[in-house]
């Protein structure tokens, strides 16, 4: 097993890598745990749900399942209601814990039930597709989404510890392992040079999920995100550049309509976008554009961004988290390994959008 630390002034913690970690879970539920609550959503559940139960209930402790309906549409006001109505109903008090077992969307809103039950309880994150082991469950952004845009409505929460068993992922379906590897290689584009390349190299076997090939992208991700949120929880700064693609991600995701693209489709197709501004306005060279371009293609996902017109852009755009005074700011490279956050020419970031528009008409 490997252990990466995370410390922020909203708490420390490890994260543990390990093939069939969720079978030893009991490790990271601290002694005066009065009970503990496991949420799922009936897809994790059907396959995992009894196994974890079982590694939980090892601590002679009481475990309720609380499972919420799956997908990024149920990421809402009404599924967190769900997470609460059980914590009460099964009289939860202040020493409960909460283990959330799933995908961005459980390990998000489960976090943001941790938050403010009871003004907030303890938390585990078990993550259990590609994209949370690396993104999601480090790091302590925890939130739902609104009709008017996504995760708008959350906190910054740290889990007690993160557990990452590598073994789940052979049950996820290939799309979603591809969605997960855009953000592995985000890691790369915007802090880490020689782990883009390593990416490069390293596709097929990740995408095959070869175990040597699929853990060290996990642990190395992690140790990078861990480097970055230790530095900057509250996203005053550094943390911003983890957004790489996100702002015209978020568009794609809320423009369409949460679910039809993953999130991980979005935020690879919208790396490419970032770095063709990236070439218009940071000195980005073109060759390093069609780098990402081919990276993105090779893992998996979309390449040709909707045509959501030119408006609609840039009002879902409007709603990104990073915007100050109505100003739309975009995190760029410089080169790859090299992130900026800047606000661009309103000209340049009409170029992006003409090419959108046009490449999805060829
Ligand atoms: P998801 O949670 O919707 O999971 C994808 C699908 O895979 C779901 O149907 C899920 O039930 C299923 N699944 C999960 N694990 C499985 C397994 N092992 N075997 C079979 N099926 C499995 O999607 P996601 O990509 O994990 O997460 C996306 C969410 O994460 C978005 O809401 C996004 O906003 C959020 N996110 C948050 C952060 C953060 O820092 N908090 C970072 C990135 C993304
Ligand atoms: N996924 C972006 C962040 O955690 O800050």
């Amino acid at each position: 097993m490997s252990i990466v630390r995370v410390d922020t002034p909203g708490g420390a913690y490890p994260i543990h890598v390990a093939a069939g970690r969720i079978d030893a879970l009991a490790q990271s539920i601290p002694a005066d745990v009065t009970a503990i609550a496991l949420v799922t959503n009936p897809t994790v559940g059907a396959i995992y749900g009894e196994r974890v139960e079982k590694a939980l209930a090892s601590t002679g402790k009481r475990v309720v399942r609380i499972d919420i309906p799956d997908g990024e549409e149920h990421k809402d006001w009404h599924t967190l209601n769900i997470i609460f109505d059980g914590l009460l109903r099964n009289k939860l008090d202040r020493k409960a814990m909460l283990v959330a077992l799933g995908g961005g969307v459980v390990g998000d809103i489960s976090g943001y039930a941790a938050a403010s039950y009871m003004r907030g309880i303890r938390f585990v994150q078990v993550p259990t597709t590609l994209l949370a082991q690396v993104d999601s469950s480090v790091g302590g952004k925890t939130a739902i989404n609104h009709p008017l845009g996504k995760n708008m409505i959350g906190a910054f929460y740290q889990p007690v510890a993160v557990d990452i068993d590598t073994d789940v992922l052979a049950t996820l379906p290939a799309r979603e392992i591809s969605a997960g590897l855009a953000e592995v290689v985000k890691y790369g584009l915007i802090i880490d040079p020689e782990f883009f390349t390593w990416c490069e190299q390293n596709i097929q076997a990740m995408r095959a999920l070869d175990a040597q090939a699929i853990t060290y992208a996990i642990q190395r991700s992690c140790e990078l995100k861990a480097y970055v949120v230790s530095q900057d929880e509250r996203e005053t700064g550094l943390r911003a550049i983890l957004n790489l693609g996100h702002t015209f991600g978020h568009a794609i995701e809320s423009g369409l309509g949460y679910g039809k693209w993953l999130h991980g489709e979005a935020v690879g197709c919208g790396m490419i976008q970032a770095a063709e501004l990236s070439a218009l306005t940071q000195g980005l060279p073109q060759s390093d554009v069609e780098r990402v371009r081919a990276i993105v293609q090779n893992i998996g996902c979309p390449v040709t961004p909707p045509d959501l017109g030119m408006q609609r852009w840039l009002e879902l755009m409007k709603v990104d988290k990073k915007t100050e005074g109505g100003q739309l700011r975009f995190v760029l490279l410089k080169a790859i390994g090299t992130a900026c956050v800047v606000s661009v020419p309103s000209q340049a970031l009409k170029q992006v959008l003409e090419n959108a528009a046009s490449a999805a008409h060829v």
